[in-house]
């Protein structure tokens, strides 16, 4: 049959933590035309360690690709059609590869591992003059959380990686990294690139010359021959070398936070969203200002769509576990069976009764920083079912997210009216229910959920030599939204936070 006229698409690889998507949009309308999901492995060898495969997540984006290209063909879409695609991922974890043979040298150390906890204990008590040396650079604390005490371990403990470093084999990637090598040839004349958001995830770079900096890769004692160029987060990086779209551009990248940032459209100053994954991530723009802050949030890169476009950067809190959680419930409790299936049974006790989950699994990120907190289910009696265990995991993301808000708040000094959120969890509207119920204010979801692929899309069809998507204000077309507005008095939220405030101070308190 015939197939249906379109204007130029744009594809998005959506390489997340628990999954990988790729999906296709129309670059006029943003609308979604087909999309494709993989769940991603994880491993935990040892107690605190997580790992994932590269060669697993490399699959997976191809076999995304693939089957989106055949949904295309069945509703009569040519894939001719796809003009660029955009790369967004999980950030900070790492992957050190062997140029010659294509092969990982060890599995990627993805970010929430915490076996390098002594190092950055060890490594603190070295930094050089003023203790402010990694943050005033990097806008990050010195935590397990970034790539450079990871690529430290895997330089210190894996034979496989020192030789590669010896022999001038190595090469040293963040998932995007190591997708965009790939994709675009990997022995045979990969690109190995970067873009400046995941640069400043690693600790290595520096965040106002928009550089890898010497002095800190001798710091953390890296080799700056294996890291990888670094570029804007919108330019034609490489062409796909295989698969069903062989010698498309790839012209867009993005650490996936960033990449949210850009898909909600968070443009101007105080802007922020709050992205539900894996973890849980809020951003808020503050113009091409490095706002530093005093209460626990990072400072990050937030974009630069374009060789010769300005930086902007973002105020960052950091959540580590949030549907890390359902997938626990689900994999290592099986409470439930799938994880939409949490909402169910939320929904059917309509409370925690008095229970609270800390999911302390990777230690506390923002706004504590405490790698030796452990999580805690409290509050517990006869009484307590896995429905109230269910509610309360649900509970803990919203109770994060407020703290990581009332942190942000008081480094901006203007309190955010409204949360714009995205994410997989969103479709969970107890959870958002709860969400506006604990923050005392609205949240609002686009109808879209998927605007990490739509940052990324949006990047890939705006570069020069690609010109499909225009970043205009007039082009962002009114994105329709989903509202929640907080249904319980702010007294009874704040009595539940504090309660909530009890709980993190006990799982803070049980590794001395
Ligand atoms: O910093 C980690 C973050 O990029 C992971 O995102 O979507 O897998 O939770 P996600």
């Amino acid at each position: 049959s015939k197939k249906a006229v379109w204007g130029p698409l744009v594809g998005a690889v959506d390489q997340g933590t628990s999954s990988t998507r790729f999906l296709v949009f129309n670059s006029k309308t943003a609308e979604l035309l087909s999309h494709h999901q993989v769940e991603i492995k994880q491993e935990f060898p040892r107690e605190g360690w997580v790992e994932q495969d590269p060669k697993e997540i490399l699959h997976s984006v191809y076999e995304c690709i693939e089957k989106t290209c055949e949904k295309l063909g069945q509703l009569n879409i040519d894939i001719s059609n796809i003009k660029a695609i955009g790369v967004s991922n999980q950030r900070e974890t790492t992957v050190v590869w062997d140029k010659i043979t294509g092969e990982p040298l060890y599995n990627a150390v993805v970010w929430l591992d915490l076996r390098t906890q002594s190092t950055v204990e060890s490594l603190s008590k070295r930094i050089p003059g003023n203790n402010n040396f990694v943050k005033s650079k990097t806008g990050l604390p010195l935590s397990t959380y970034f790539s450079a005490v990871k690529l430290h371990w895997l330089l210190d403990n894996v034979r496989k990686v020192q030789k590669a470093v010896e022999d001038k084999r190595a090469l040293f990637g963040t998932i995007d990294s190591w997708l965009i090598w790939s994709l675009t040839g990997g022995v045979s004349g990969g690109v190995h690139c970067t873009d400046v958001t995941n640069a400043s995830r690693t600790m290595l770079f520096n965040i106002h010359s928009l550089e890898w900096d010497k002095q800190l890769c001798d710091f953390f004692g890296i080799p700056m021959e294996i890291l990888p160029n670094v570029r804007s987060s919108s330019e034609i990086y490489g062409l796909m070398k295989a698969g069903a779209l062989e010698g498309v551009p790839i012209s867009g990248c993005l650490g996936d936070q960033s990449a949210a940032l850009v898909g909600q459209m968070c443009f101007q100053i105080g802007e922020a969203k709050n992205t539900y994954g894996t973890g849980c991530f809020l951003l808020c723009n503050t113009g091409h200002k490095c706002v530093f802050s005093d209460h626990g949030l990072l400072t990050t890169v937030a974009y630069k769509l374009g060789r010769d476009k300005p930086v902007y950067y973002a105020l960052e809190g950091s959540v580590a576990i949030a549907g890390a959680v359902v997938r626990w419930l689900r994999d290592n409790l099986g409470i439930i069976k799938t994880s939409e299936e949490i909402e169910k049974l939320a929904k059917e006790v309509g409370t925690s009764y008095g229970c609270y989950f800390v999911p302390a699994f990777s230690g506390l990120y923002a706004p504590y920083w405490e790698p030796s907190a452990r999580g805690i289910i409290c509050g517990l009696t006869q009484f307590t079912n896995k429905c109230h265990i269910a509610f309360a995991a649900l509970e803990a993301v919203c109770f994060q997210t407020r703290e990581i808000l009332d942190a942000m708040n008081r480094d901006c000094g203007i309190p955010l009216s409204h949360l714009q959120v995205d994410g997989g969890m969103t479709s969970n509207k107890i959870l958002m229910q709860l969400q506006a119920d604990i923050l005392c204010i609205p949240v609002v979801k686009p109808s879209m959920p998927e605007t990490t692929a739509l940052g990324a899309a949006m990047a890939a069809g705006a570069a020069e030599g690609v010109n499909v998507w225009s970043l205009e204000p007039e082009d962002l077309s009114a994105v329709t939204m989903e509202r929640f507005e907080p249904q319980i008095n702010a007294e009874e939220s704040e009595i539940r936070y504090s309660t909530w405030k009890k709980a993190v101070m006990k799982s803070m308190g049980w590794v001395t």
